[in-house]
């Protein structure tokens, strides 16, 4: 059964896809918010009861993680993916983000080269900048808006680069591809022949749209000993406020080094809430993620409608995985003009394609997991003012 969304104005809250913009390098606070990855919909009746309940108990002391935390964790992984991990294998961090910051952390030296394939979500930069590793970017072919895999080039990176891990984004956030078997297939031989690690950033594998389904790394094949995936429920159902992701870790000596690494900064854990909200959520669900996903599904679509009509030299590509939509508007703005464009004159708020690294000077993401409405706004703003 699917669950009634329940939209949320958020204006006027602390969300920091609506309020404050001006603070984080918008031109001003009045915006209309389609740009950070979470949602303007309430998480699931089941999330909200089971906090609910936790409120009235009332005690926030130190708690363990409910049993069903991992165990839900795990039958989703099976049921939705078919992915058969264990519980050895599974570590908490509180982000994904900082899952893979350390995970760069953890699989290479300072100086060694990490790869990744532009565009990409701009974290997968800094993780390996902030740590004084050496980002090699292969960047992703865009055929009339549809990306592929260059794997000569991919392969010839790592090879001069000497490139020692490798992130992927699967789902790829932002362009929407989900992987094939075969690309990831591909990628991961190429991997093994050169001793590069991989760390497996799937937060979005849940967003399986339009038929398309998600593969995780770990099903690919015989890749656990130089494998680690990071996972989370918060895109899946709207909870990155509480801070609970999942490292996936099927090799024991990357375990160990992990686990020491987590005794030195010493986050053992995340907060009661957190982990409450995470198991109900794996548990009761489903129905509420069938229904988002329509929405998501219904919204690329009018969203095309829309543009096809008023811009219709604007490029959307397939969206296979995420919600978040990847709109090439080289046909009518300039590189430089795209701030003042989107902001001044749409007054959208947006994430732009120069933020991802690679080649998309005139690109926006538009974050799709809102209302048509809002949708229909945004594109009725773009076509008003960009003709
Ligand atoms: C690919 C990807 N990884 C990680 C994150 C954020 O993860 P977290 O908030 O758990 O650090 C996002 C958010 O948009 C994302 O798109």
């Amino acid at each position: 059964m699917s669950e009634q969304l329940v939209f949320r104005d958020r204006r006027g809250t602390n969300a920091v896809k609506w309020n404050s913009l001006s603070r984080i390098g918008f031109c001003r606070d009045d915006l209309l918010g389609m740009w950070v990855a979470d949602m303007d919909f309430a998480s699931p009746e089941c999330v909200r009861k089971a906090l609910r309940d936790a409120a009235e108990f009332g005690v926030f002391g130190y708690d363990f993680p409910p049993e069903a935390y991992n165990e839900a964790f795990i039958a989703w992984e099976k049921s939705h993916h078919g992915y058969e991990t264990s519980p050895e294998w599974l570590r908490f961090s509180p982000g994904v983000v900082t899952g893979f910051y350390w995970l760069v952390r953890l699989l290479s030296e300072p100086g060694d080269a990490v790869l990744i394939q532009t565009p990409v979500y701009y974290p997968f930069m800094s993780a390996v900048e902030d740590q004084g590793r050496r980002l090699v970017k292969s960047e992703l072919v865009n055929n009339g808006g549809v990306y592929s895999i260059d794997f000569e080039d991919f392969e010839r990176k790592i090879v001069t680069e000497n490139v020692r891990v490798f992130i992927l984004c699967s789902p790829h956030n932002p362009i929407g591809r989900i992987w094939t078997r075969e690309e990831l297939s591909e990628m991961f031989a190429i991997c093994r022949c050169h001793g590069v690690k991989i760390i497996s950033d799937e937060i979005h594998h849940d967003f399986e749209l339009f038929g398309h389904r998600h593969i995780p790394a770990g099903t690919v094949g015989d890749y656990d000993d130089m494998l680690v995936t990071v996972t989370a429920p918060s895109k899946t159902f709207n909870l990155a406020g509480l801070q609970n992701s999942f490292v996936i870790l099927p090799d024991s000596a990357i375990r160990e080094k992990f686990d020491a690494h987590v005794r030195e900064v010493h986050i053992n854990g995340g907060n009661s809430l957190g982990y409450i909200a995470a198991a109900a959520a794996y548990t009761g669900g489903a129905g509420w993620l069938r229904s988002i996903l329509r929405t998501v599904e219904e919204n690329d679509a009018l969203l095309r409608r829309r543009l096809a009509e008023g811009l219709p030299k604007a490029v959307i590509s397939p969206l296979e995985g995420t919600y978040l939509s990847w709109v090439d508007l080289g046909a009518y703005i300039a590189p430089e003009d795209m701030k003042k464009a989107m902001e001044d004159r749409c007054g959208l708020a947006l994430d732009y394609g120069s933020q991802f690294g690679g080649n998309a000077p005139c690109h926006i993401r538009i974050n799709l997991a809102t209302t048509a409405e809002i949708i229909n706004e945004a594109a009725t703003r773009l076509i008003e003012n960009l003709v």
